[in-house]
């Protein structure tokens, strides 16, 4: 009933819309109105894929969208005020702003943007820890998308915890280890104690059949890459050397990002800049990246080390060794060696028939989430009792970081240095101490001493408010005492670090969420998305948005059709907004609520409901998908020199171009320590970030030294590395990729090239000129049109996708299906306007940035 209302309510406004100007529009406005909005595919095959009926486009983006509807890229990204100044319809706005060609472009991409999410929602939660059968079959009569709970997520019987969350018995979670995000994050849900904790394995978005493509496991893989897949084939070091090489035009000036003598500021390392986004936001990322995921435990991976290639290219296609020459000329290192990535398992399998069809329960490799998966700031606060050594307290107010060697020009302090006695690696020697500490850069060094200064001004200030009121409410409470009140003068130093954990990371999530974001994506839509995420679509009208509230966790929340409630659950949680869902329980109709001064607000913290209140799993335990790991490989962003500032003297002067190679690990501490926050906060702040595009990676992380190695080189290329490790991850290629995310698939090499482009514009030579190395290092191959390749998908006219992707059979066709994920985004040129980053990796953002909100009771 809900649904319909939804539709009839959107309808209307179509129509009205379209009743209310008379444009050229007008049919198609009235038409795709009258038609309805389109259903929620029952089918994977049959999912929305970013692409709307002619008359709908038209509606919303007029005849440019019509004409653009023939390219694989979404649609919404060509409708009314989607993009820049100049993709605005001139016409009404104020109050009619909806109705307008702009209001029905922005909405349209906003509804498009949700159908995306509702599908990737239904058909892209694979959990890898052995709860994926019951998801599929269901359990006691209850639909699988309904599971709220299960006994994979209970704590095993050597947990410390095992007792006090209950045994054997029943177990939920109460007492202190619901009051705090606790350490290794356990007991977030409280039902579910282990999910999302340390050492869990990472979940997938992608069909398990689909992973490990390199194995060859089924006739679907086979047919889609042939033989032409291995760890390292195609070479990651030859992609890395053609493909993500940064060309400099003054080498010497460069050095291979080791920059000048003295730093000098003449020093000049090439790179292709985003035009919106500065340096500080690039390690923003990497510094958020190590609160959610990590493959590596205390910066190691596992025992054994393999080699990274630079030994083969395509000749003709046929792979050909590589000459000395060659080698040479690529600049590539053949005795480079990785530590090889640590598995968690590797046995088969066990499979399970559902409607005829066989099922994998989980993927055909596992790997685990070294860290919590919570957004509770484990890079600063720990993930579990090795990290939490490195945690420095004060000694004199235990309830904050230890700080020391404050500079005279400013009032707070550092984190102090790592000593001998703390639980590290080698290669750390001489930075920060802090629970997260590999891949150290400047831009960790900076954060992580930003948010302990947070920290501790955040205790400051409760000091000063008890200081003042020393027998007030302290607004804590105690879930084993829950009705005695918590005075300020009785608040321990333990509980007051822990508070300041929870704002902390609050904080973190809220900037993340609606500052990092909306400027990452810098148009319309993704602003009010990211927006409604946050404080709801409906802000502005709290009427609307608190009715939407009770129905989504009243009805929906508890629904018996499950696929419904999930699918509907997060359209209507846009409205209130993910953050605050379950922080109010009324009894009496919200509606009328509104107006009645006496109502209550019935939230316990003895009620174990209300304390888990708002949150939704989807009937799939939450954690990240190894895919998630994958689109966050954002090493271009990553300029090779630092423009150095002084804050307070001549800002506008670059006075230095530091190597960045300079200021990491233990070097960028003292660089820190040396130059103060404020300089390198102006320093990154003013400098442009790199586009994530090809050949614009790292010099300096092609040839990064790694001590602790100990191979020929002891040095990586680590833009090859990233290739690698996805293929060690069972990463599917680009193209069936997109095809599991409900993106559409690319015919060639040259579909990359942006169809907005003139014919003979420098922006499409460029792009053509790297197809075509596209097409040297993947190849070609005669297509069979007998292979069929994926079932993910199907061809427009309902015909399966086979080998020739629409090419005539045994024609020679690009080995487009072979790409590699993190090289496929890179050679998105065709992207929304402002994406820094491409509409693939967005579109994992969609379902899992909202995931990790929704499965987090301290957000809901
Ligand atoms: C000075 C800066 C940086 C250095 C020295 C660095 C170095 C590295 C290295 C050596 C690895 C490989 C670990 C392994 O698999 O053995 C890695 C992985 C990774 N890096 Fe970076 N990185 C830097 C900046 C960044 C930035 C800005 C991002 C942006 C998000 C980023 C994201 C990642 C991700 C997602 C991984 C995979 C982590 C995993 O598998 O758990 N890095 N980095």
């Amino acid at each position: 009933m809900k649904a319909s209302l939804f539709y009839f309510l959107t309808a209307t406004v179509i129509l009205f819309a379209a009743c209310s100007f008379q444009t050229a529009d007008l049919r198609d406005c009235t038409t795709y109105a009258l038609g309805g909005l389109r259903k929620v595919a029952d089918e994977r095959s049959g999912r929305f894929l970013g692409k709307v009926e002619e008359d709908t486009a038209r509606c919303r983006g007029g005849d440019k969208a019509v004409a653009l509807r023939y390219t694989p890229w979404i649609d919404w990204q060509n409708y009314w005020a989607a993009g820049d100044g100049t993709s605005k319809a001139r016409g009404p706005s104020g109050q009619h702003i909806h109705l307008s060609p702009n209001g029905r472009g922005v909405d349209g991409a906003l509804l498009d943007l949700e159908y995306e999410r509702i599908e990737l929602i239904k058909f892209n939660l694979f959990d890898n820890s052995g709860t994926y059968e019951q998801y599929i079959l269901g359990r006691g009569g209850v639909d699988g998308a309904a599971l709220k709970s299960w006994d994979e997520m209970r704590l095993p019987k050597d947990h410390p915890a095992y007792i006090s969350v209950g045994g054997d018995g029943l177990q939920l979670c109460q007492g202190e280890l619901i009051r705090f995000r606790t350490l290794s994050g356990i007991c977030n849900d409280i039902r579910n104690p282990l999910m999302g904790s340390s050492g869990q394995p990472f979940a997938r978005n992608v069909e398990f059949d689909t992973t490990f493509p390199d194995l060859g496991k089924n006739e679907l893989v086979k047919n889609r890459h042939g033989d032409r897949l291995g760890l390292l084939k195609p070479d990651p070091q030859v992609i890395s050397r053609k493909l993500l090489t940064r060309a400099q035009s003054e080498p010497g000036k460069c050095q291979n990002g080791q920059g000048l003598a003295g730093y000098s500021a003449a020093a000049n390392c090439d790179y292709q800049k985003a035009p919106f986004f500065n340096t500080l936001a690039a390690f923003w990322i990497q510094f958020m990246t190590h609160d959610w995921f990590s493959h590596l435990e205390e910066g190691r991976n596992g025992a054994e080390s393999i080699g990274m290639g630079c030994a083969k290219h395509l000749v003709n296609n046929n792979e050909t060794p590589l000459t000395p020459e060659q080698i040479h000329q690529l600049n590539c290192r053949p005795d480079d060696r990785i530590d090889k990535s640590q598995l968690a398992r590797e046995d088969r399998p066990a499979a399970f028939i559902y409607g005829g069809k066989e099922y994998l329960s989980r993927a055909h490799k596992i790997t685990q989430n070294k860290v919590t998966a919570w957004w509770d700031a484990s890079q600063l606060y720990g993930f579990d009792p090795i990290s939490r050594r490195r945690v420095k307290r004060d000694p004199a107010d235990p309830a904050k970081f230890l700080l020391v060697n404050a500079r005279a020009d400013e009032s707070m302090g550092y984190l102090p240095l790592l000593q001998p006695s703390d639980p590290m690696n080698l290669q750390w020697a001489g930075q920060e101490a802090t629970a997260f500490p590999d891949n150290w850069s400047i831009g960790l060094s900076f954060y992580h001493n930003v948010f302990a200064r947070e920290h501790n001004l955040f205790v400051d200030a409760f000091r000063k408010e008890a200081a003042t009121t020393p027998d007030e409410d302290s607004g804590l409470r105690d879930p084993t005492r829950p009705d005695h009140v918590i005075t300020y003068r009785n608040v321990t130093a333990d509980e007051l670090f822990e508070a300041a954990r929870l704002v902390v990371s609050a904080e973190i999530a809220k900037i993340h969420t609606i500052e990092w974001t909306p400027q990452l994506l810098y148009n319309e839509p993704l602003y009010l998305g990211m927006n409604a995420n946050w404080h709801g679509l409906l802000k502005d009208s709290p009427l609307l948005s608190k009715a939407l509230e009770k129905i989504v966790v009243n009805n929906f929340g508890a629904s018996e059709d499950a696929k419904q409630a999930g699918q509907w659950y997060s359209v209507f949680a846009s409205g209130p907004g993910i953050f605050g869902l379950g922080n109010h329980v009324y009894a009496d109709n919200p509606l009328f609520a509104k107006f009645d001064p006496e109502k209550t607000d019935l939230w316990e913290l003895k009620n174990p409901d209300h304390v888990n209140g708002g949150i939704n799993h989807f009937g799939s335990p939450f954690n990240f998908p190894e895919e998630f790991v994958t689109v966050y490989r954002l090493h271009p962003l990553v300029p090779d020199l630092i423009e150095f500032r002084e804050a307070r003297a001549d800002p506008n002067l670059i006075r230095y171009k530091i190597p960045m190679v300079e200021t990491v690990r233990g070097k960028a501490t003292q660089a820190m320590r040396r130059q103060g926050l404020a300089n390198w906060g102006i320093s990154m702040g003013r400098q442009r970030l790199g586009l994530l595009t090809l050949q614009n990676s790292p010099l300096f992380l092609q040839n990064l030294s790694l001590p602790r190695l100990n191979s020929p080189t002891g040095r990586i290329d680590v833009a090859a590395l990233d290739i690698i490790r996805d293929r060690e991850h069972g990463v599917p290629r680009f193209n069936e990729f997109r095809r599991q995310y409900g993106l559409k698939q690319l015919a060639s090499f040259d579909e990359f090239i942006d169809p907005r482009l003139r014919k003979n514009s420098p922006e499409r030579a460029e792009q053509q000129r790297l197809v075509g190395i596209l097409r040297e290092v993947y190849g070609q191959h005669k297509c069979d049109q007998s292979k069929i390749i994926t079932t993910a998908q199907l061809n427009d006219d309902g015909s399966k996708i086979n080998d020739c992707l629409g090419h005539p059979n045994g024609s020679l066709v690009d080995n487009i299906e072979d790409v590699d994920v993190v090289v496929g985004m890179l050679a998105e040129f065709a992207r929304p306007h402002g994406f820094a980053i491409s509409e693939t990796q967005v579109q994992l953002f969609l379902l899992n940035a909202s995931r990790r909100l929704f499965s987090d009771r301290f957000f809901t």
